[in-house]
């Protein structure tokens, strides 16, 4: 579950632990919103392209994670592996190195162990975007 009304207003939610009537009047986007009509959205193409999934049945969550991520990313947000921007640079923007993307994709499971191609999946998809969701 995943509402998006630009970056400024982007959460995420872990719908297994999320109870629905909190989100009552709020947006939604799920995996499968995340498409223009036909049109794939570049982090689903991108786990088609890399073959970032093997069962499926995380490749939902992984992509809204991912999808989320590059928000979080392009919005400046720093994780926990993030280096400390210098107090100087007021547009330090963050590289999305593998280390990053594991970091901030951690919390994902997969079941099939898919993680390599996951995370190229989603190294493709930051590259392909320019970083931006
Ligand atoms: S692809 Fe099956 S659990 Fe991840």
């Amino acid at each position: 579950m995943r509402g998006m009304h630009g970056l400024a207003q982007w959460q995420g939610a872990t719908t297994c632990l999320a109870f629905a009537v909190a989100y009552d009047g709020a947006e939604i986007t799920t995996a499968e919103g995340l498409a223009d009509g036909k049109t794939l959205h570049p982090v689903q193409q991108a786990f088609l392209d890399q073959d970032g999934f093997q069962c499926g049945y995380c490749t939902p969550g992984q992509i809204c994670s991912a999808v989320g991520m590059l928000v979080e990313a392009a919005a400046g947000q720093p994780s926990h592996v993030t280096a400390p921007a210098s107090p100087a640079d007021k547009s330090a923007e963050i590289t999305l190195s593998d280390t990053e993307i594991r970091e901030r994709m951690s919390g994902n499971l997969c079941r099939r162990g898919a993680y390599v191609n996951i995370l190229a999946a989603v190294r493709h998809a930051a590259a392909t975007s320019g970083g931006q969701p």
